[in-house]
């Protein structure tokens, strides 16, 4: 769904940031940070100092093989180590370092010292079960401390981990899971969501016996709920059991810069996700420094991110993010709106939360029930928000910025993907802000706004969003997929990443991020390419076609509208219409929302057969159907 930001661009709105906070943050002159971020190997070598290396790096950057940049070549580190056990050296040892709460109100605060026996008694039992530096780890969870716990027990010991959405079905499971050869699975007896609890333990039964690589499935029991372990694999353990007995102190893996550090499956506008790789060194790096300076990240900070461990979000800025930075991080396991659509100011004000940052569908919905619960609550510790996903409209930025934020709190609206790995656009604590604009590049980002063929375009014209530098946290490949990751790359003259957006600039240079350029759908942030819905329609016996749209929708941003071609024999009845969604949501699960299906005779194709979204969009937009010399009929 592109947005028409000409006439956001026309909102001259622009908020300040206050004395307090000018005073306060750690980068004070905006400008100036950029301008030292235009010395790329400078800037990042020299942040690259706050960890601890085993042995330092001989060369920051490597262009000499494009695209296969290379960060911080020759040096050792170990994530694990310097999320967790450096700090157990220094006075934050019996700081908390996660604060997991659920929708039941029930809470675990875990310190750094307890985070680190944990870790490591979990690496050295995964050791036992003979994962080794470079196996693939697989977590299919919910968002609980053990999910936390599983993931640095894989950076400890050079695992590579493949996390799992838990919201998705048996089908991506399935493929996820053989196409990188998990040895282990992790798993729980189920999650809780809106005061039941969802049986995940069932899926992954379900999905594994249709993957011969995994030998083991670790149970986490999370809710309690009695479960047997299945008869029909022999392959599962308990959590509690797996760990018992083991030693808790486990010698980190001496990382190489470059080696993997894990797998994460994302959408693209053709075929099947894609598998997309980060490495060590540059992944922590671009993490801990963007989180540090866009949430201006202090000694006392509590920080909290709502975006889900399954997703880029959650691994940047819930687990790897706050913890290298040695800040205490909330893990909440529930819905926005459960028990009542107070429960997250409930608990920002419970626990003091400095720091918050979401997603503009959630804001959208739980702006819809007024401020009865942003009153009832004491938000007055909260100094700054954020969001991020897809693009913010500026009614609920101005809603989050006055109910929430109480006019004080900047928001940093952060612009970036699962293959970026951290923050790219965003302003800073003390940038002005425009609502509805992500500002600026980051310092040691150049990002920019081309037309087709890569040259600029003036201020106010719409263009490609790309990226023209190497920057460390960038993705270093895709899982058995080099020549698709070359293709990314070289799509425009230049070494430059196109990212898949369309974006306008302003006169001051501010982005306004208008949408997807590409065939991927975002769909209240979740993305899901149109490729992969349309095959899970053609899966049903009663499709031989279809193409699928998005439709604007005022919560989720856009929604599925699905063209189909129904086999002779079936019509598009009530009852074929909720077997379709049935059938959708348990090929793709409940991110596949199907806002409406309409049955056509035909669909819009080239002469080569690919279909024509932007006809069926354009038709949907009831624009100009624009250039169709190459349409087949
Ligand atoms: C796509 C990436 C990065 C974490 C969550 C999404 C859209 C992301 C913004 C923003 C406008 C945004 C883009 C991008 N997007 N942030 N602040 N404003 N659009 O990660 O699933 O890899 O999706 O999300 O379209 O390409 P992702």
């Amino acid at each position: 769904m592109i947005r028409d930001t000409t006439v956001l661009m026309n909102e001259k709105r622009v908020f300040k940031p206050s004395e307090e906070i000018k005073e306060n943050a750690l980068v004070k002159n905006w400008e100036a940070e950029i301008e030292k971020g235009k010395n790329l190997e400078k800037y990042w070598s020299e942040k690259a100092e706050q960890f601890e290396w085993f042995k330092k790096w001989d060369k920051v950057l490597d262009e000499s093989n494009k695209p296969f940049y290379k960060w911080f070549l020759g040096g050792k580190i170990n994530l694990a180590y310097n999320a967790v056990d450096r700090w157990i050296k220094s006075e934050k040892r019996n700081q908390v370092a996660i604060i997991y709460i659920n929708e039941r109100g029930e809470e675990k605060k875990i310190t750094f010292y307890e985070l680190y026996l944990a870790v490591n008694k979990l690496a050295n039992a995964l050791k036992n079960l003979g994962v080794k530096k470079g196996d693939i780890v697989s977590t299919y969870m919910p968002m609980c401390p053990e999910l936390l716990i599983a993931l640095l027990a894989c950076t400890k010991i050079g695992a590579i981990h493949s996390v799992i959405y838990s919201g998705l079905s048996v089908g991506s499971l399935v493929e996820r899971i053989n196409e990188t050869q998990v040895k282990v699975l992790f798993t729980a007896d189920g999650t809780y969501r809106r005061g039941k609890v969802i049986d995940l333990k069932s899926i992954a039964d379900e999905a594994v016996l249709q993957c011969p690589s995994v030998e083991t499935i670790v149970v986490v029991n999370h809710t309690g709920t009695p479960i047997e372990l299945s008869k029909l694999s022999g392959r599962e353990i308990f959590y509690e059991r797996l760990v018992e007995g083991e030693a808790s102190y486990c010698e980190p893996e001496p990382m190489d810069s470059e080696d993997p550090l894990f797998i994460l499956y994302t959408s693209g506008s053709t075929g099947k996700p894609k598998g997309v790789i980060h490495t060590t060194a540059g992944y922590m790096l671009g993490t801990a420094t963007t989180l540090r300076y866009v949430f201006d990240i202090h000694e006392d900070d509590l920080f909290w991110c709502t975006g889900d461990i399954g997703w880029i979000t959650g691994h940047s800025y819930v687990i790897y993010g706050p913890l290298l930075l040695g800040t205490t991080t909330v893990v909440y396991e529930g819905a926005p709106d459960y028990p009542d659509p107070g429960v997250w100011w409930k608990i920002v004000e419970k626990y003091g939360v400095t720091k918050f940052y979401t997603a503009p569908t959630a804001i959208r919905h739980l702006m819809r029930f007024g401020i009865r619960y942003t009153d009832l609550y004491n938000l007055e510790s909260l100094r700054i928000l954020g969001t991020v996903g897809e693009p913010i409209n500026p009614e609920a930025w101005i809603w989050l910025y006055k109910n929430v934020g109480k006019e004080r709190c900047p928001l940093m609206d952060t612009w970036w993907q699962t293959e970026t790995g951290m923050h790219m656009i965003s302003p800073l604590p003390v940038s002005d802000l425009k609502p509805g604009a992500t500002a600026l590049p980051l310092p040691g980002v150049d990002a920019d706004v081309v037309d087709g063929k890569g040259n600029p375009v003036p201020v106010g014209k719409g263009g490609y969003l790309v990226i023209k530098k190497p920057w460390p946290a960038m993705f270093r490949n895709l899982h058995k997929n080099k020549e698709r990751f070359k293709e990314i790359w070289s799509e425009f003259p230049g070494c430059i990443y196109n990212a898949g957006d369309m974006v306008r600039k302003d006169e001051d240079g501010y982005f306004w991020i208008q949408g997807r350029s590409d065939d991927v759908l975002k769909i209240a942030g979740h993305r899901i390419g149109t490729a992969e819905v349309e095959s899970a329609f053609v899966s049903h016996p009663a499709v031989v076609e279809a193409a699928v749209i998005g439709r604007s929708d005022p919560i989720k941003g856009e929604i599925i509208k699905a063209f189909i071609i129904l086999r002779g024999g079936y019509e598009l009845k009530t009852k074929l219409i909720g077997e379709l969604k049935k059938h959708v949501r348990h090929e793709l699960g409940p991110v596949a929302v199907l806002g409406e299906i309409v049955q056509v005779d035909k669909l819009p194709k080239t002469r080569s057969g690919k279909i024509m979204h932007r006809i069926l969009r354009a038709q949907e937009m009831g624009e100009n159907l624009g250039d169709t010399s190459t349409l087949e009929e």
